[in-house]
């Protein structure tokens, strides 16, 4: 978990490295998100500031682009692929499973803290349809007893 300070301080690098480039705001949203795991509501008024913008249009940008978190991520992130691909082999199914196995819906997280999660629109592993990551790792080839004993083994290991 990053303290206050480390907190401060990733958005100040961020800041710092980014500000005088064209179309500064999306970089150091993402330098943010990279560093901390989401957007921290308190960083919004320092951005805006640096950037000369309103905070309206900062937090704006911030919820348009479902990319970006405004609450801490879980201590691991599902991310589902909802392309055609998958969708043709049954993602959706594996979605519903998934999210009523997690008692989540898409951008929120469990009430433990262990699980975000995500939509993404292709991985790059159609020919194993369907597809999901989570944390750095792709599988293919999903099904809900494979998710299941996926989340059962990370969950042993928190
Ligand atoms: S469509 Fe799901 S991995 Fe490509």
């Amino acid at each position: 978990m990053t303290d206050l300070n480390g907190k401060q301080e990733a958005v100040r690098n961020a800041i710092a490295s980014l500000k005088d480039k064209p179309g500064a705001l999306l970089p150091i949203l993402h330098s943010v998100q990279d560093a901390l795991g989401y957007i921290p509501a308190d960083s919004i008024p320092e951005i805006a500031k640096a950037l000369n913008l309103s905070r309206a249009e900062v937090h704006g940008v911030v919820s348009f682009y479902h990319y970006f978190r405004d609450t801490p991520p879980g201590k691991h992130t599902v991310h589902v692929c909802r392309a055609e691909s998958c969708q043709a082999m049954g993602s959706k199914q594996l979605e519903s499973h998934i999210k009523s196995k997690l008692g989540i819906d898409f951008h929120e997280t469990t009430a433990d803290g262990k699980f975000s999660l995500e939509p993404v629109y292709c991985l790059g592993l159609c020919a194993r349809s369907p597809s999901m990551q989570i944390d750095d790792s792709v599988y293919g080839r999903v099904t809900g007893d494979r998710f299941d004993e996926i989340v059962n083994e990370l969950e042993t290991s928190l």
